[in-house]
């Protein structure tokens, strides 16, 4: 599947999107990371990526002091514009996660919920790349996403020899769509994000995973690490 696919798939879906929130057997999951959200981000200034129609922004505004949550997609960003969010000031930007073009930084703070999944291997060095730029030297970056359940998440259809996983999901009007959806587990994450990041933590519940790291690095230094070397 293209970007430009993944895109139009997420625009199509906007309307359903949050029907996934709905699955019974996840309720109590889903609890324990709307609470360990809503207190993690006091005192910061954050930026969510693919923040989709704003169920982790809502959550992420009970202590975040601001938040500029990002989309490709204008159909979700609309939905997530008209949600409620307290006293905290809340901006949404279209933005692609793989250039960020148009957000400015540094921010304090990074969310990134349900997106990691959906970012092809090859890609995912670029990515942490440019999240990183736009983020302090000690920022707070948030990760949370699906853990492959038999029974509970969509059946992986294929994988390919880059290692992806997908799935064919079906929407409301009978369009098909086939996705990466990559379950990354704890080391897998971890090789990820090693060389810039120090504090890291990964929480696995039954249906999901949520890291939590700080960045280590400032952006100049980051640009010195593009051959991988540590920095710190
Ligand atoms: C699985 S949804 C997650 C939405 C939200 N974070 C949540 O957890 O409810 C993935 C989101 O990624 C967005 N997306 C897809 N490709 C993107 C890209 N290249 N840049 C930014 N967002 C993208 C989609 O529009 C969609 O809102």
């Amino acid at each position: 599947m293209t970007k430009a696919e993944t895109i139009d798939y997420y625009a199509k879906r906007s309307a359903e999107y949050e029907r996934i929130y709905d699955k019974p057997e996840r309720q109590n999951d889903l609890e324990q990371l709307r609470t360990t959200l809503a207190g993690m981000f006091g005192g910061l200034d954050l930026l969510e990526i693919a923040c989709g129609t704003g169920y982790w922004t809502q959550c992420a505004s009970r202590s975040a002091t601001s938040i500029v949550a990002t989309d490709y997609s204008e159909e979700v960003l609309d939905i997530a514009r008209e949600k409620e969010f307290g006293d905290c000031p809340v901006t949404f930007v279209k933005a692609d996660a793989y250039s960020l073009d148009g957000v400015d930084g540094p921010f304090s703070a990074g969310l990134v919920c349900f997106w990691w999944s959906h970012i092809p291997n090859v890609q995912i060095d670029n990515f942490l790349r440019v999240l990183h730029s736009k983020l302090a030297k000690g920022a707070t970056v948030v990760v949370l996403d699906n853990r492959y359940v038999e029974g509970s998440s969509t059946p992986i259809s294929r994988t390919d020899n880059e290692g992806n996983s997908y799935q064919t999901r079906k929407l409301g009007d009978g369009s098909k769509y086939e996705i990466v959806k990559n379950f990354p587990n704890e080391d897998e994450f971890k090789r990820r994000i090693d060389a810039v990041a120090e504090d890291c933590s990964f929480t696995t519940l039954e249906y999901f995973w949520l890291a939590q790291y700080t960045l280590a690095v400032s952006a100049a230094d980051q640009g010195a690490t593009a051959d991988g070397s540590r920095r710190r």
